[in-house]
């Protein structure tokens, strides 16, 4: 261990965290006040103020901060070059976003989205016979403000205990995650020097359950485009010209009826050529979690599994590829009843992709399927809202094992090693452009309702979250850097 770094103590720290507990609730609730949704520009100037709130926060604890304008929402870019004299002290860097998704539909909410409260609540994967634990509900919540300020507070936990942090940290805070990142990939190109890195740290995934904490060593990927099919040049009535011509609701939803075939199989060509089989020795690993698929189905609402046949549904959530429909639109969706035939309809569609499978190669599938199966004298029309692949980071490293000695003082067991259907796009965006592997260490579950109505975020996980960066940076701070 470096010198200059034998009296820096993880315990006074973990005493801080406990003496601010009541300051860290009141610093995320404000967080959450700020509506910050990324895909909307009516919240640009919100999405601007959680940036400018985040950047304070560094810069009240030691950092040299800087917000940085893009062509969409800015990045908060923040240092601490760590002890002094410690030359050789690993540099961590820390990704999260600030942006949320939007909070629609806001009548589906108990209280509203940007006005966190404190509740009472049994989590699922906790059991319902368990005790009960207070969680906050609001937008942003665990996805993924309250994962960002989980490593925030912990380096305010440092920096108030020691005067400083273990090792040199920078921090790296996105606000167009939830809707594509678009900003992200010239960013890092022109500041590759000041994200430089041994090792990328990210929370904004979930654990295994609230007692049992997960890192992340699997992502899909993702390809979301919006189609829109173009008929008659404006909306008809239906008395009029229905049967005579071409209605494109109908069209485009018997295109999007052959999405599938009868074994819930991707039909776009190409689809699944460059899907790898999931290797026996990860299958075996995830058999052992012990995956429990009626409470996860029950979380949904739903009592039936669905979707490609021979795979488990534990493959199918982490290891395969999908098409979903997210939105369709068209013609009249107001109140009551309105005969008319639109002159337009139009699919959101989002493919999840598993390793191997290229971005581009998909989009371009997606569009040849749509284009051969346009009706004559219809016109298809095809928007990216944004691409990224799957990523697999190591399963085992040194910064793996130092960050599970780090979650062993706290939840007193190993981590589980798993993989998530979700997606972070800057994970692999580091990987191929820095070459900066990430170490996915989230504090989320599976009932936290992530882009829905009510999200939450367990009290127990954020303290925990707190405790566990804290005593992370600690184990950091002792692996040699190269
Ligand atoms: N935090 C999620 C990713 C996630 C979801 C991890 C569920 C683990 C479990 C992230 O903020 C997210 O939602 N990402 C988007 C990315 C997309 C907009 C490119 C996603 O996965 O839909
Ligand atoms: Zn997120």
């Amino acid at each position: 261990m470096p010198a200059a770094q034998a009296s820096l103590d993880l315990a006074p720290v973990l005493d801080t965290v406990q003496r601010l507990d009541h300051d860290a609730i009141e610093r995320l609730k404000a967080f959450l006040r700020i509506p910050s949704v990324s895909t909307d520009p009516a919240f640009a100037g919100e999405t601007r103020r959680a940036a400018e709130w985040a950047a304070a926060q560094l810069r009240e604890i030691g950092f040299r901060v800087e917000v940085v304008n893009t062509k969409g929402h800015p990045m908060v870019l923040a240092h601490h070059d760590g002890p002094k004299g410690a030359s050789g002290s690993p540099r961590i860097l820390y990704y999260g976003h600030y942006d949320v998704q939007p909070a629609d539909p806001l009548e589906l909410w108990t209280s509203p989205a940007f006005e966190p409260v404190i509740v009472e609540g049994h989590p699922i994967n906790g059991k319902k016979d368990g005790p009960k634990g207070q969680r906050i509900v609001a937008r942003g919540a665990v996805d993924d403000k309250g994962q960002v300020m989980s490593f925030i507070e912990a380096f305010r936990a440092w920096h108030t205990t020691h005067g400083t942090l273990p090792c040199a940290v920078t921090v790296m805070l996105e606000g167009e995650e939830e809707s594509g990142s678009k900003s992200l990939d010239p960013f890092v190109k022109e500041y590759a020097k000041a994200l430089a890195a041994d090792i990328c740290v990210v929370s904004d995934t979930g654990m295994w359950d609230i007692t049992t904490p997960a890192i992340t060593t699997m992502l899909r990927g993702l390809v979301y485009v919006e189609v829109t099919l173009h008929g008659p040049s404006h909306d008809l009535h239906s008395g009029m010209y229905g049967g005579t011509l071409v209605n494109p609701i109908n069209a485009l939803a018997t295109i999007i009826g052959q999405l599938h075939d009868g074994d819930r199989r991707v039909q776009i060509p190409g689809f699944y050529d460059d899907v790898a089989p999931l290797p026996a020795s990860i299958r075996d690993q995830w058999s052992k979690l012990g995956f429990d698929e009626k409470e996860y189905l029950g979380e949904a609402g739903v009592s039936v599994p669905f979707g490609e046949k021979n795979y488990s549904t534990m493959e199918r959530m982490w290891s395969r590829p999908t098409c979903d429909c997210n939105g369709i639109f068209g013609g009249y969706t107001g109140k009551g009843a309105k005969t008319v035939i639109g002159a337009h309809a139009t699919v959101k569609l989002s493919c999840r992709l598993v390793a191997n499978q290229s971005p581009e190669k998909v989009f371009a599938g997606i569009s040849r399927f749509f284009q051969d199966r346009c009706p004559p004298g219809c016109r298809i029309e095809i928007e990216s809202h944004g691409m990224s692949p799957a990523i697999a980071v190591p399963a085992d490293s040194a910064w793996l094992r130092a960050a599970q000695r780090g979650l062993a003082k706290v939840f007193g067991k190993e981590a589980a090693v798993i993989g998530t259907g979700g997606s972070i796009p800057a994970v692999g965006l580091l990987q191929r452009e820095l070459g900066i592997d990430s170490l996915l260490v989230g504090f989320g579950l599976d009932d936290d309702r992530v882009h829905s109505p009510n999200e939450k975020f367990e009290l127990a996980c954020f303290r925990n979250g707190i405790r566990s960066h804290a005593a992370m940076l600690a184990e950091f701070a002792n692996v040699v850097s190269h």
